[in-house]
């Protein structure tokens, strides 16, 4: 089999360090607009004491931020100081399961579920700093020094056992988040929907689901929250009784078909529930409203994606993706049509321009990787920007032995709607070196307009996000 991310086993070799110091660019500048905080949460080192683990989701999270001001850019990265993270550090071991790998003698919270290694998001909602993981309530972080806080438990509304997903959506006007996290009963499958403001919980409603599926995200317009389920069941008495992983206690049944799930974003009672045929999706982009029709834009995958994950073999099999909108009619509750953009490398981490966040998107932006569909391990080596109106891809493709992570958010001008920046992190993994990368947003292909190389390289990061100054 062809190896087509020679050297990759590098980017996880090593446990990357807490660090804070102030990052030159060695290329390029910083376009003086940005100012506020990028953050990067993702799962960090391949070790736990003796146990080495076995799947990209395993790791415990380290958020990484770069804070740019008038002083330049300081870099800041710490492990999340979890419950599972604390006590495996005091015991000098591996004592949870974890998404890809068990052991013997290993612990479940509570019995029932996985200790949350908070590896996957990371959000400042108003001036708090939350760290998220697939499952379990986030973690508050210092927005500056991210040292860990405490449990957020949003005023102990939710508890430790509380579903809650790692995808949180905003509402930048109200100040609200509103989140989901899964049910995963056997005879009574929901998704739990929730509605957060004014620092307390707003409603929390339960929509029965016709399987226990896993759902890692979701979409919201100004007037719906978007599911699309596919059928991807999770036995969670597997995991209980058999002492399963996660993994293990996963299944894809696409004879089942998926469906897209509308609720009412303003009463979070569900409003339609149709089919929308048997693919996977793993990460919506955005949803919008227009001409009474609701957009839904995804990243539409033919099969899941997590038995990809499997460390330093990652992607080994991986198959196409395609950007893909839904245009739905919400009364009728059925698809009226779709549209798909001319590019079918897996592709991952979508991001819009967030001021746009239920408006009209016209452009987005993902890592995708280019040996796609070719036998042999492989990773993102690819930043890619598209446009929805000209239907234009336009790429900026990595030379050998460069890799990239990190959601590639993108950076707004305050002063002009239609500029920006996006930036990801890249691994050298020849010179075991790695950077930030700013990219002009609309000009991908040009490559770099800044590189701030860190002094060691860290984690490759799952999603990030930009908390603007002031
Ligand atoms: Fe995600």
């Amino acid at each position: 089999m062809q190896d087509h991310a020679p050297l990759l086993e590098r980017a996880f070799a090593r446990v990357p360090r807490d660090a804070d110091y102030q990052l030159e660019p060695s290329a390029g500048e910083v376009p003086t607009f940005i100012r506020g905080s990028y953050y990067v949460n993702g799962p960090a080192g391949l070790k736990r004491g003796d146990l080495r683990y076995r799947h990209w989701l395993d790791p415990d999270g380290m958020v990484a931020a770069l804070h740019f001001g008038d002083g330049g850019v300081r870099f800041v990265c710490r492990f999340v100081r979890g419950s599972k993270f604390t006590a495996e550090e005091e015991a000098g071991q591996a004592l949870y399961r974890t998404f890809g790998t068990g052991f013997p003698g290993d612990q479940l919270k509570r019995g029932i579920g996985l200790e949350s290694p908070v590896n996957v998001s990371v959000w400042a909602w108003n001036d708090t700093l939350l760290a998220f993981g697939e499952q379990g309530l986030p973690w508050e972080l210092d927005p500056v020094t991210l040292e860990t806080r405490g449990e957020y438990t949003f005023n102990r509304r939710l508890n430790a056992i509380s579903p809650l997903s790692a995808h949180p959506n905003f509402d930048y006007t109200s100040d609200e988040m509103f989140n989901f996290g899964i049910s995963f009963s056997a005879r009574h499958p929901s998704v739990n929907l929730y509605r957060f403001g004014g620092g307390d919980l707003i409603f929390r409603k339960r929509l029965p689901l016709e399987y226990p599926c896993s759902v890692h995200d979701f979409g919201l317009s100004p007037s719906y929250a978007v599911f699309y389920l596919s059928p991807h069941l999770l036995d969670v008495e597997a995991l209980m009784r058999d002492g399963a992983t996660l993994m293990e206690a996963l299944s894809w049944q696409p004879e089942r078909g998926s469906t897209m799930l509308l609720a009412s974003r303003e009463t979070g009672e569900a409003v339609a529930s149709f089919p929308i045929g048997s693919s996977y999706c793993l990460h919506l982009a955005n949803c919008f409203e227009d001409n009474g029709h609701l957009n839904v834009d995804v990243i539409e995958l033919e099969q899941p994606v997590y038995d990809q994950y499997d460390i330093p073999e990652l992607f080994t099999d991986v198959r196409h993706a395609q950007p893909k909108r839904y245009i739905v009619d919400p009364e009728k509750g059925e698809v009226k049509d779709t549209a798909v953009l001319d590019y079918r490398n897996m592709c991952d981490f979508p991001a819009i321009d967030p001021r746009r966040a239920g408006r009209e998107t016209r452009d987005f932006w993902v890592l995708g990787i280019s040996a796609t569909e070719k036998p042999g391990r492989k990773f993102f080596d690819q930043v890619v920007h598209a446009n929805w109106h000209s239907g234009e891809i336009e790429i900026f493709q990595a030379p050998a032995h460069h890799y990239f992570g990190g959601e590639p958010i993108f950076l707004g001008d305050p002063e002009h709607e239609d500029r920006g920046c996006v930036i990801c992190q890249r691994f050298d993994a020849e010179s075991e070196t790695m950077d930030f990368l700013l990219f002009d947003a609309f000009e991908v292909t040009k490559g770099p307009i800044a590189v701030l190389p860190l002094r060691e390289p860290i984690h490759l990061g799952f999603h990030a996000s930009f908390h603007p100054a002031g």
